[in-house]
C-alpha cells in the first residue's frame, strides 16, 4: 500500500523514539511521510529524527513531551497545527510497573491511564476529527495481549489496554465510512527498550519476544485490516484467551504475568 498517497504525507507518532515507535518512523519516512515524533528523553529523539533526516531527506519535527500529562495534545499541537497529520500513531504507553495494585503509589499508576485513557482519547479526537473532514486518515492505537483479561501485576495496565482497544474498535466502525482506518494494534512481547528497563525476560520459552521492525511492518501493512491486528502471530492465542471462563482467562494471565516478571 502507498501509505503517503492513500493518508496524506504526515505521520504522527506520539512515542517515537524507540521500540516499535522508532521502527515505525523509520519505515514511515522510508515511504515517503514526513514526521512529528514525541517522546520524553530529547537524546534519542534527536538521533533519531537527525539519522531518518540524513537517509530520507523527509521533514522531521520532534517535542519532548510526557503525554501522559493533561497538556500533552497542547505541546503535539504546536508542531502539526499547521500540517494535516494523515497517519496517527500512539504508541506510547508502556510504562508501567509488574506490582501489586497496592504496592505503587497512586500517581504512578496514573501516569498509566494518562498515556492510554486519556492520551489515546484526547489524540484520537483531535487528529481523527481533521482525518474525518478530510475524508482520509489512519489511527493506529497500540494495546496489548494484557487488555484481553485482567491481569495481577498489572491491574492497571491491563485494565488500560483493554480500554485503548474497546476505543479503537468503535472509532473504526464510527470514522470508516468517512474514509478513516483505525486500528487496534494488540502487541505481545516485544524487545524494546522499555522491556529491558523494567528487566523483563525477553527470552522466555513460553513468550518468545518479537522484533520491532517485524512488528513495525507487520502493523503498517494491517494498517487497513481493522479493528484489530494481533501482532506476531497471536491471533489464535487471544481467541483461545477469549474463549476461557473469565475466571481462567485472568488465573492464566496472571500466572503468565508472574513467570516472565524477574525475580530476586
Ligand atoms: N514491548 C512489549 O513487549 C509490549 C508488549 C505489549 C504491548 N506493548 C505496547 O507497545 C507500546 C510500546 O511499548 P514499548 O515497549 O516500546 O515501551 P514504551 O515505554 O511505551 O516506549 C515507546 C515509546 O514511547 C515513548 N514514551 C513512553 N512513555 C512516554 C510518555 N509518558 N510520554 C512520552 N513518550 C513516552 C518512549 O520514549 P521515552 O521513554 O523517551 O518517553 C518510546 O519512544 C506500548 O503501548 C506498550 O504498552 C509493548
Amino acid at each position: 500500500m502507498d501509505l503517503a498517497a492513500r493518508y496524506g504525507d504526515w505521520a504522527l507518532i506520539a512515542g517515537g523514539s524507540e521500540g516499535v515507535g522508532e521502527s515505525l518512523a523509520r519505515q514511515l519516512a522510508a515511504a515517503g511521510m514526513n514526521l512529528v515524533l514525541l517522546a520524553r528523553k530529547p537524546g534519542p529523539l534527536e538521533a533519531l529524527a537527525a539519522d531518518i533526516r540524513q537517509a530520507t531527506g523527509r521533514e522531521v519535527r520532534t517535542a519532548s513531551v510526557d503525554l501522559s500529562r493533561p497538556d500533552a495534545l497542547a505541546q503535539a499541537r504546536k508542531l502539526t497545527d499547521d500540517v494535516a497529520i494523515g497517519v496517527l500513531v500512539f504508541m506510547a504507553g508502556a510504562g508501567h510497573r509488574v506490582e501489586d495494585f497496592h504496592a505503587v503509589p497512586l500517581d504512578e499508576w496514573m501516569t498509566t491511564v494518562g498515556c492510554n485513557v486519556h492520551g489515546q482519547t484526547a489524540f484520537a479526537h483531535h487528529y481523527g476529527e481533521a482525518m474525518k473532514r478530510r475524508g482520509k486518515g489512519a489511527i493506529m492505537l497500540v494495546g496489548s495481549m494484557a487488555g484481553l483479561a485482567g491481569s495481577a501485576k498489572l491491574a492497571v495496565y491491563s485494565a488500560a489496554k483493554a480500554y485503548s482497544a474497546t476505543l479503537a474498535e468503535a472509532l473504526w466502525y464510527e470514522l470508516k465510512p468517512h474514509g478513516v482506518d483505525v486500528l487496534a494494534l494488540t502487541l505481545s512481547a516485544t524487545k524494546t527498550p522499555a522491556m529491558a528497563r523494567m528487566g523483563l525476560d525477553m527470552d522466555h520459552p513460553d513468550f518468545p519476544a518479537a522484533d520491532p521492525d517485524d512488528v513495525a511492518a507487520e502493523a503498517l501493512a494491517h494498517l487497513a485490516d481493522g479493528p484489530v491486528w494481533y501482532a506476531s502471530g497471536n491471533a489464535g492465542r487471544a481467541a483461545y484467551v477469549r474463549g476461557l471462563p473469565r475466571r481462567d482467562a485472568v488465573t492464566e494471565m496472571s500466572q503468565g504475568t508472574a513467570s516472565i516478571s524477574h525475580k530476586d
